[in-house]
This record gives structure tokens, sequence and C-alpha cells, in this order.
């Protein structure tokens, strides 16, 4: 399935200002272009990332370990340079196997042109394909221009907790969770109606 879901990637388009981009899975080769990415994102956001990115040994093993059904990282290049990222989780088996978690991040210098637009957009479809029938994205409370954002990009908020996570600084922070609801392929088809 995940084959099908990325078989027209790579895909080039433009950006409302007309800037030229790609859009395409992570690769193997990408390892120095990400971390350049993440290394962009403003100590503020900094000090939210769930995993220990600054080590270079970390954008190694996802470079090398790529393993799209658990995770599928989708990358916005201008030229060479790795502008934005959505990265669908999945999770095999359990209760929440319907559900994907979407992540995403625009470079500092490329905000409010679209580009996390077009990026959940595309991980809706790729979700909707794998048959996924929700999506979920983590949030810390004081984030209100991506929450804003998401809500925009069809999100709604499912839930907060109070003083739920701990920021780099050990300062807690409410989570909010959001969801969408995907139609799946079956209902567009009108299937069983
Ligand atoms: C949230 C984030 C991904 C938005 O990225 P972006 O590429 O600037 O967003 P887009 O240009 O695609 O805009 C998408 C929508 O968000 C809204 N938006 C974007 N930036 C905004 C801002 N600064 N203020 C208010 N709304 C904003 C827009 O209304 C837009 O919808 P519209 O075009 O229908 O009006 C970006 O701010 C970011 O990387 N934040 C840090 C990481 C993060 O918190 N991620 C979310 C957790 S999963």
């Amino acid at each position: 399935m995940i084959d099908i879901a990325l078989e027209k990637f790579p895909i080039s388009l433009k950006l409302r200002d007309g800037t030229a981009v790609v859009v395409r899975p992570l690769a193997k080769r990408d390892e120095a272009k990400l971390h350049n990415f993440f290394l962009a994102v403003p100590e503020e956001e900094r000090l939210f990332i769930k995993q220990p990115i600054f080590e270079r040994k970390m954008f190694r093993d996802w470079c090398r370990h790529i393993d799209f059904e658990s995770n599928l990282p989708l990358l916005m290049l201008h030229g060479n340079k790795i502008i934005g990222e959505a990265t669908l989780h999945q999770r095999s088996g359990g209760w929440k196997r319907h559900i994907g978690l979407l992540g995403v991040l625009t470079h500092p210098g490329y905000r409010g042109r679209d580009v996390a637009k077009i990026l959940v957009e595309e991980q809706v479809q790729i979700a909707r394909t794998l048959g996924l029938r929700k999506l979920e994205a983590e949030l810390n409370g004081e984030r209100k221009v991506a929450i804003h954002a998401l809500e925009q990009l069809g999100f709604t908020r499912l839930m907060c907790l109070e003083d739920y996570v701990l920021d780099m600084k050990a300062v807690p922070h409410d989570l909010i969770v959001m969801g969408m609801n995907l139609k799946v392929d079956e209902e567009y088809a009108g299937v069983g109606g």
C-alpha cells in the first residue's frame, strides 16, 4: 500500500509567491540537509522537540533505517535546501492502529507561504490511501500560531491536558491534542450506500 501512496512523488510545484519547490519522501542522501533544517528551528521551538534532534547520529539513523510503514517523512525542498517536513507516524496494531500521528515543521524563513498546507494535504491523501481513519497532532498549548494553522488545515481540538508536558528546561506546559477525521476511499466510492 505504501508504494501506491508514494508513486506520485517526487512532485514539482510552486508556492503562492512563485517559489519552485519539490515534494518527496525522505531519502538516504538527506542526512546533512535534514540536520541543517532542524538547526534552523528557533530556540523557543527547540524547547519542545520530542527527540534529541541535534545529534548528527540521529539524522544518520533516520536516513539509513528508513521505515515508511512506521514513519513517513515528506520533505519540501527549495533547490537543495529542505524548507518543510511533515511526518506521518503509524502504530502497527493496537487500538490506535487506525489513527496516524502527524507532525509538521516549516523552516522559519519560509512560513506563511503554504508549505505546511501543501505537506499536510499530501499526508492526508497518503493517510487515506493507507486506510487510516483519523489523524492526530500533539502541540504545546502556548503555540497559538501552530494551533491556529492546524485549525485552518482541518484539525479540531480534541483535548487539553493541563501542565502535562515538560520542556527541555523542565517547565510544564499544556498538551493540546488535535484531530481530523479522514474520509476513506470506500466512502468516496459510495460503497455500502
Ligand atoms: C505551524 C507551522 C507548521 C505552519 O507552517 P506554515 O508553512 O507557515 O503554514 P502555511 O503557510 O501552510 O499556513 C497554513 C495556515 O496556517 C495559518 N497560519 C500560518 N502562519 C500563521 C501565523 N503566523 N499566524 C496566524 N496564522 C497562521 C494560515 O491561516 C494558513 O491558512 P490559510 O492559508 O487558509 O489562511 C509552522 O508555524 C511551524 O513550523 N511551527 C513550529 C512547529 C509546530 O508547532 N508544529 C505543529 C505541531 S505538529
